[in-house]
């Protein structure tokens, strides 16, 4: 269960604007609108392949960025226990150019059974290609004539070097629908084969977005808010956590609103706070720093029942306490404060803000007058690299 409440620590006159009316021009005028149907058809087929895939490998391990990794690492984490390993381990890779971790990587697997998903839409992204190419490689070493078996691409249907690729070397391939963007297709397979291979039933996903679907009141609220914020000049969000494993769940909202909303000199800028660990180091600056932030608090129960003798109170009674103090300082710091709060961490409350968010990030672009779906100021240091290393 999630609860709202947005006007606890604040007080925001909101213009209304009629959101509802967005959402259907929406619906009408885009082509890139496909996550809004929370399409469940794959789901049977990659439940069977996970089943499969679980019985094969040690290491079942991602190779995307941005979107094609993101949503499936948040939602892993956010699960998963903090320390006791599950079997398959899902690693990702492909995020970034560290030598040190590639090679790292490729000694950690070397006496795993291994199993490979590579994701990429436009099958064409240089991080993932140049990581993938290393890990070919080992697998062609490791597996000489299966390893065609053990690889899963994730890619468009029609175009793309990773599917010429695939075709080539025979592996399994999962479709990204053409209608949905990387940021927005983690209840596509993309994110689902991941998720459910980690051992989470993705159905509890999308009964969580479908909740949210028919429920968009607190979406359209959060939405208007967050504009007025804006157009107050405040610019500057910070999603605000009081439990460490939702540590990926704020790095993927701040793609989805950094790659939808920054454009055309306009947006605002996604920051996280990991607290209570941050209240000692950007907790400085909320109360007294520049008059520029916003922020949107994400609690979630615990199920763990810790004792403080001492206090007399839960743990988690004590965090829900710190949360609530933060609130009020930061409020009477100037820093407002939206607030949502799970009962517990589930897979039907991630799925629930999977979708409130992704609905907010498409809504509030229409709000600023951009276009919410592409990421041209991406491509400006691709087209530099690519100079840099002599491609065309
Ligand atoms: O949201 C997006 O579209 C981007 O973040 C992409 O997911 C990211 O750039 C990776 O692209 P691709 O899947 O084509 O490799």
């Amino acid at each position: 269960m999630i609860q709202f409440e947005f006007q606890k620590y604040q007080q925001v006159k909101l213009d209304s604007y009629d959101l509802e009316n967005i959402k259907e021009r929406f619906l009408q005028d885009n082509h890139m609108s496909g996550w809004y149907d929370l399409d469940r058809s794959c789901v049977s087929e990659i439940k069977a392949l996970a089943s499969k895939i679980r019985l094969q490998c040690d290491v079942f391990l991602v190779i995307g960025i941005g979107g094609s990794y993101m949503g499936s690492k948040a939602i892993i984490e956010a699960m998963s226990p903090y320390f006791s390993k599950q079997k398959p381990e899902i690693l990702f890779a492909g995020y970034q150019l560290s030598s040190e971790y590639l090679q790292e990587l490729l000694e950690y697997l070397q006496d795993k059974e291994v199993i490979v998903n590579v994701i990429s839409k436009s099958g064409t992204t240089l991080e993932p290609a140049i990581t993938f190419s290393s890990i070919l490689s080992f697998m062609k070493q490791k597996y000489p004539q299966i390893y065609g078996q053990r690889i899963y691409a994730t890619t468009d249907a029609m175009q793309g070097t990773l599917l010429e690729l695939a075709k080539k070397e025979n592996f399994h391939t999962l479709v990204v629908p053409e209608n949905i963007g990387g940021r927005f297709s983690v209840l596509t397979p993309v994110g689902l084969l991941p998720i459910a291979v980690a051992g989470y039933d993705i159905d509890d996903l999308f009964e969580g977005a479908m909740e949210a679907k028919e429920n968009l009141d607190n979406c359209y609220y959060y939405t208007s808010l967050r504009h007025a914020f804006y157009q107050q000049g405040k610019v500057i969000e910070s999603f605000d956590i009081y439990e460490p494993k939702l540590a990926s769940f704020v790095e993927w909202l701040k793609q989805l609103f950094g790659e939808s909303q920054g454009k055309e000199g306009k947006g605002i800028f996604p920051v996280s706070t990991i607290n209570t660990r941050d209240l000692h180091s950007l907790g400085q600056y909320y109360q007294e720093g520049k008059d520029i932030l916003f922020s949107t608090t994400i609690f979630a129960h615990s199920d763990h029942t810790v004792f403080l003798q001492d206090y007399q109170k839960s743990l988690d009674e004590v965090n829900q306490m710190a949360m609530e103090s933060v609130c009020q300082a930061h409020y009477e710091g100037h820093v407002p404060t939206s607030l949502i709060l799970m009962d517990k961490i589930s897979l039907k409350n991630l799925g629930y803000l999977l979708f409130f968010f992704e609905m907010s990030a498409m809504l509030g672009s229409y709000l600023l007058g951009i276009s919410y779906y592409d990421q041209p100021g991406v491509n400006a240091y691709k087209k530099i690299l690519r100079e840099k290393l002599g491609e065309e």
